[in-house]
């Protein structure tokens, strides 16, 4: 079965899914090998399970790059979280219009929109992390795990905590260049194949 309708990657695995082949919503955006695994619930609910606050009022997308792994429990935030600030209350009355005598047109005032969730490719997302609305993550970078991401992750970064913080790049300022202009996760299937070796060990002098 070809990778584009293949749900499990492994047979008599199913906490483990290809998340392009499971998501029905046309806001959620998930390049092919884009894993995700759940040993608590099942994977394919991914989108009304880790993908939360996500009112289509709101129109965010949550892009997510090719070879991601993304492990149990990890949760992205959107705008509808975030009860607005500039209020001198909290409390979401714009979401409670009937009770108010409020426009219905207005709910989305009841909160700040951030906007979108992206993810580049071969970025790693530890177990129960929490990513919020309106960060962008680099390409190879890794998410502690349960981190609450605040801010964007430059690509090739290690980062944990809460807030998270950068803890290290993986490799050297030179090694993420040659990286990011190579852009393995877009040549075919293959050259990956071909290449897997010096990816697996991490030699960057051995890519064909
Ligand atoms: C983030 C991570 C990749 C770092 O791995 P590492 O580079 O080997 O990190 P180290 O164990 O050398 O720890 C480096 C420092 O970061 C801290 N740290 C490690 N993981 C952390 C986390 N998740 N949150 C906060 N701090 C963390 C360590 O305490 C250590 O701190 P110190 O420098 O003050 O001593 C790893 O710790 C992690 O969280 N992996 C996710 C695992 C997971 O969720 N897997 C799910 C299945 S896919």
């Amino acid at each position: 079965m070809p990778v584009s309708e293949k749900i499990y990657p492994r047979t008599q695995d199913a906490q483990t899914v290809y998340l392009k082949n499971v998501i029905t919503d046309p806001r959620i955006q998930i390049g092919e090998y884009t894993m995700y695994n759940d040993f608590v619930n099942d994977p394919r609910d991914f989108e009304k399970n880790n993908v939360l606050y996500h009112y289509p009022i709101n129109d965010d997308k949550l892009k997510i790059g090719k070879y991601c792994s993304i492990a149990c429990g990890a949760k992205f935030l959107f705008t509808s979280a975030n009860h607005t600030l500039s209020s001198l209350s909290t409390y979401p009355f714009p979401i409670f219009f009937e009770e108010w005598e409020l426009d219905a047109a207005n709910v989305a005032d009841a909160w700040d929109n951030r906007g979108d969730i992206v993810l580049g490719n071969d970025v790693w997302i530890g177990y129960e992390a929490v990513i919020l609305s309106g960060v962008t993550i680099g390409d190879g970078a890794v998410v502690g795990a349960r981190a609450v991401v605040t801010k964007d992750v430059p690509p090739y970064t290690i980062v944990g905590g809460v807030p998270a913080k950068l803890m290290k790049k993986r490799f050297s300022d030179d090694v993420i260049a040659k990286l990011s202009e190579i852009r393995w996760w877009d040549r075919p299937e293959d050259w990956i194949k071909n290449n897997l070796g010096a990816i697996q060990t991490g030699e960057i002098s051995k890519l064909k």
